[in-house]
């Protein structure tokens, strides 16, 4: 083998020659984020995120083993070797950049508002719900917190621990709006909430999703960069036009 000691070494250890010498690929994901990652009426996981994996783990020749983590654990989980990437709609910030990598960004989305009905009269945008009198739910640690807390000041702002618990918070009447990411928004819409909500999809911020892995591992995150790009690219080999229709598009 042709290679310098130092490259050997660091190839040795990357993740991308433990997944091979493994004959497993682990998925670390926090499913209820659909269409991304989500469980089917049998429980089973299912979703964007987990049809790129499964064709990930085919191309690499190993298997795929899904590890279902709290979205708080999950960057926590990763570090600490639980899996090997973290496949969960995840947000690219300079902040969680600071401890993790990130692959390139597969597709943007941004923080939008499904708000209750009985609104719609009086409240035009985003903006116009910034008072005290407006309860404003989001999902706890993830990037929809953060918005809320910066576009709304003075309404009152309520995190729970899934996506799930805000929206029917939203739907119940108990809270005025709901922040977080659009596509679930626009899944929720058309599931849950035609007659009782609307959807303020103005994206309030701009916001990459990327597959995250460890740091130092060059090998594996270019891998990753051209797996991506050819699954985004080759009409013939390439099936992420496939996947944003199966799932993006209603
Ligand atoms: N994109 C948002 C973030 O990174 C939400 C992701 C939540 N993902 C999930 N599988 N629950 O903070």
């Amino acid at each position: 083998l042709n290679m310098f000691a130092a490259d050997l070494d660091l190839w040795k250890n990357s993740t991308l020659n433990k997944i091979i010498q493994s004959g497993e690929l682990r998925v670390g994901m926090e499913p209820g984020y659909m269409p991304f990652e989500m469980k089917d009426k049998k429980g089973n996981i299912i979703g964007y995120d987990v049809d790129m994996a499964r064709k990930m783990a085919k191309d690499m020749g190993v298997k795929l083993t899904l590890v279902p983590t709290s979205w708080d654990g999950i960057i926590a989980g990763l570090i600490t070797d639980k899996f090997d990437i973290i496949m969960s709609g995840m947000t690219i910030t300079q902040e969680r950049n600071l401890q993790i990598n990130f692959a390139n960004p597969y597709i943007v989305v941004g923080q939008t508002v499904m708000m209750d009905k009985k609104l719609a009269d009086t409240i035009k945008t985003a903006k116009d719900l910034d008072k005290p009198e407006y309860t404003i739910v989001t999902k706890l640690g993830v990037t929809g917190e953060i918005a809320t807390k910066k576009f709304f000041k003075k309404a009152k702002i309520v995190t729970f621990e899934t996506e799930a618990d805000a929206a029917a918070e939203v739907l119940n009447g108990k809270a005025a709006a709901m922040v977080y990411d659009q596509p679930y928004n626009v899944l929720f819409m058309s599931d849950k909430g035609k007659d009782k909500l609307v959807h303020l999809d103005t994206p309030l911020t701009y916001e990459p999703l990327g597959w995250a892995i460890r740091k130092g591992d060059p090998d594996f995150l270019n891998w990753l960069n051209n797996f991506l790009r050819q699954a985004q690219e080759d009409k013939v080999v390439g099936f992420s036009d496939e996947l944003y229709q199966k799932w993006l598009v209603e």
